[in-house]
């Protein structure tokens, strides 16, 4: 028979108690996916013709990432040991900020910006230091520069930013690393693709800059996870040694050549979505909904008070879309991701007749 006791549970690290649970709304996503800036369509036919081919017995062996990382450093520019893949740039900022980040450290980040930041410097003893963008959710690039202190460890910059889809310039981001150069400097060109604007060229020359870059956008491999950080020789190798060596997988490391390779899909799918985003926003200019220029495949909408009912009304014409009014600064914005130019149609669709419910309801108080 079981002894009955009461229960006694060893204890996570103070830090840990105090970290706010993080819960993505995914979950009966069954509609036309528009609220986390995925690929809305699917990757390239050529990933799909490789991964149709995986056998059960490579499934056996552990992954080797060392031959794929040589063909994603080529295709950058870049020397083998200057890239890292990862799980996703997810596990990218994890690792970054346990292997940079100690007690008396801050993070200075411009906010809103991609929650995970936050979640992973809360794991670790550094002080988060947020810089609120204005109104205009532009850069706030003097005040970023105003902000940098002798504690600056690690200056975290999504570029594009989201959910705002503003952009530092190059020359903003060269003066930062100037300005700390005590510091790292993490350019997330998650969103690279939508702009074609990127800081990868300068990797090595910057002895304080690290990119990092998804597969899960543009590529349509969020499914997959797999990312990447590159930065010199002598901050990579700082990084492999905290970074497990098989968290990305053998499908995923299968699946990145040929993802890679095919540029046409790529080009293609990245022309629907700036195509289908100048769409989008003539519809949401048409339909008086003030909006955030955008050099991502999203928009941030201003919904105003009515954004939650807005979001669901949404999901109900068939469209899933995402409430971001619990980011600083954010009330009552609402981010749409953009898809391909007949996915926008549909959402456009969509939008006003959610917009006409929402105005008739208004108008019958
Ligand atoms: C700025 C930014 N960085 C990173 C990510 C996550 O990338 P991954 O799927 O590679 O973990 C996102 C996802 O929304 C993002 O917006």
């Amino acid at each position: 028979m079981a002894e009955t006791a009461i229960a006694v549970y060893p204890s996570p690290r103070a830090r840990v108690q105090a970290m706010k649970e993080y819960h993505p709304p995914l979950g009966c996503r069954d509609a036309l996916r528009l609220d986390f800036n995925e690929n809305a369509l699917a990757c390239s036919p050529k990933v799909r013709e490789v991964l149709a081919g995986i056998s059960a017995g490579s499934l056996t062996r552990y992954p080797e990432r060392e031959p794929v990382e040589a063909i994603v450093a080529a295709h950058l520019g870049l020397a083998p040991q200057q890239v890292a893949l990862t799980n996703g740039v997810d596990e990218a900022i994890h690792v970054l900020f346990e292997t940079f980040l100690e007690a008396g450290d801050e993070l200075l980040l411009p906010v809103p910006t991609y929650t995970m930041y936050e979640v992973y410097a809360s794991a670790t003893d550094a002080r988060v230091v947020a810089v609120q963008a204005a109104n205009d959710l532009r850069f706030p690039f003097e005040r970023m520069l105003a902000a940098i202190t002798p504690r600056t460890k690690i200056v975290a910059i999504a570029n594009p930013n989201s959910p705002s889809g503003s952009m530092a310039t190059r020359d903003q981001l060269l003066e930062i690393a100037r300005r700390a150069p005590h510091a790292l400097v993490l350019v997330d060109e998650a969103y690279f693709h939508f702009c074609g604007e990127t800081v990868v060229d300068l990797i090595g020359t910057i002895p304080n800059l690290i990119v990092a870059r998804t597969f899960s956008k543009a590529y349509g491999l969020a499914g997959l996870r797999i990312g990447l950080l590159a930065g010199p020789v002598e901050l990579m190798r700082w990084v492999r040694r905290v970074l497990s060596p098989y968290s990305v997988n053998s499908l995923a490391l299968a699946c990145l050549p040929p993802a890679l390779e095919d540029t046409v899909y790529l080009d293609w799918y990245v022309g629907e979505v700036n195509a289908g985003r100048a769409e989008f926003e003539a519809a949401l200019d048409a339909a008086g909904v003030r909006h955030w220029p955008s050099r991502a495949n999203f928009v941030l909408a201003d919904i105003g008070p009515r954004h939650r009912e807005f979001t669901h009304l949404m999901r109900e014409a068939g469209v899933l879309v995402r409430d971001r009014s619990s980011d600083p600064g954010c009330d009552g914005r609402v981010r749409i991701t953009i898809g391909t130019r007949e996915q926008m149609r549909q959402a456009a669709a969509a939008l006003n007749e959610t917009l006409a419910v929402l105005r008739a309801g208004t108008e019958a108080q």
